[in-house]
């Protein structure tokens, strides 16, 4: 098993990752606080795959864990989803010593964080993600959210979890095309902070499809210590957090004109990377090449990497109205290099133009 910690003062907490950690996530949990209840919220087939493992384990160290199933999707990310839990949470009497369990990916994640953040002033809650993309991102860090029926995650706060619990073994069990998904946010870290990270994932790109145990520790460590450092620096997203947004800006343009059921936000996010590399080369921040190494990576790994076909205009009309917009401007990461990139403010809207209008490639 492998510990990260991340520093955030009386708020620190560990990352661990390794295999069959489910079967002991009570002994993690008592090791590290005191409870007096658990309930656990994640999706019927979640539980149906992991309930048992979770459940007698904390059984044994003297807790009776109660299971909160939420439906699957990310209508669960609402207030009224929210409500039904705190009347469950209510009826089983929990007090501020009882503790959430976050069972499941980001949807299950950002739910139940709001939860524990809101739930009589805050009580403690645990992280286990299941899927790669909650795994190396939406489980670390604290951004805790239920949507709005205007935005999503409009209502939320920053609130950390006390422990996440990574089970690469959670992973045989999803879907190919959610695994492929979230490379992308792999993918991502390389391009924002760690170029050998990056050469890493051209060169065992295969043997990371095939979820090679070595190269799954490799990858995953890697960006989680990546976002654990980031997110030391700039908890709250004062800006320098907002690298962790590379390939966003376009990535939820496109997630938006696309009703949200045409690409996994993973997907989204790729495509995205790719417009923000060659809005790079266009601004004069780095060479064609960038861009290039980028859709070579993104090919060999399975993801998308064109543009659907939307209007330039839509996309620009959504990227403004993106709650990451601040004073009407566009903001956008852009890349210098492979492992560096830089926040730029108010790029000119004839760049982006120029990006959205490329031929596909
Ligand atoms: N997913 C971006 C962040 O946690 O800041």
């Amino acid at each position: 098993m492998k510990k990260l910690n991340i520093d955030l003062a009386d708020r620190s907490y560990d990352i661990l990752i390794g295999r069959d950690l489910l079967a002991k996530t009570g002994r993690l949990i008592a090791e590290r606080f005191n409870t007096s209840r658990i309930a656990v919220v994640t999706h019927p087939s979640i539980r149906q795959l992991f309930g048992e493992q979770i459940a007698s384990e904390l059984t044994t160290v003297g807790q009776a864990p109660e299971f909160i199933e939420v439906p699957e999707g990310e209508s669960s990310k609402s207030l009224q989803q929210a409500e039904a839990i705190y009347d469950r949470l209510l009826e089983m009497n929990c007090d501020r010593k009882s503790a959430l369990v976050a069972l499941g990916g980001g949807v299950v994640g950002d739910l139940t964080g709001f939860i524990a953040a809101t739930y009589q002033r805050g009580i403690p809650f645990v992280q286990i993600p299941t899927t790669l993309l909650s795994q190396v991102d939406s489980s670390v860090g604290g951004k805790t959210a239920v949507n709005h029926p205007r935005g999503k995650n409009m209502i939320g706060s920053f609130y950390q979890p006390k422990l996440v619990v990574i089970d690469l073994n959670t992973l045989h069990t999803l879907p190919q095309n959610e695994f492929r998904a979230g490379l992308a946010e792999v993918v991502k870290y390389g391009i924002i902070a760690d170029a050998r990270l990056f050469a890493f994932l051209e060169e065992n790109a295969e043997a990371i499809l095939s979820q090679d145990s070595h190269c799954l520790e490799h990858i995953i460590e890697t960006s989680c210590a990546i976002k654990a450092g980031v997110v030391e620096k700039d908890e709250h997203e004062s800006r320098h957090r907002m690298i962790l947004n590379f390939g966003h800006t376009f990535g939820h343009a496109i997630e938006t004109l696309t009703g949200y059921t045409g690409y996994l936000h993973g997907e989204a996010v790729a495509i995205g990377m790719v417009q923000a590399a060659w809005l790079s080369t266009e601004t004069g921040r780095c060479s064609e090449d960038v861009p290039h190494r980028i859709t070579g990576l993104l090919k060999k790994l399975g993801l998308p990497f064109q543009s659907p076909d939307l209007k330039s205009q839509d996309i620009i009309e959504s990227m403004y109205h993106d709650k990451k917009t601040e004073h009407n401007q566009l903001r956008f990461v852009l890349v210098k290099d492979i492992g560096s990139v830089e926040i730029v403010d108010d790029v000119p809207e004839i760049p982006i133009r120029k990006v959205l209008d490329r031929p596909p490639s």
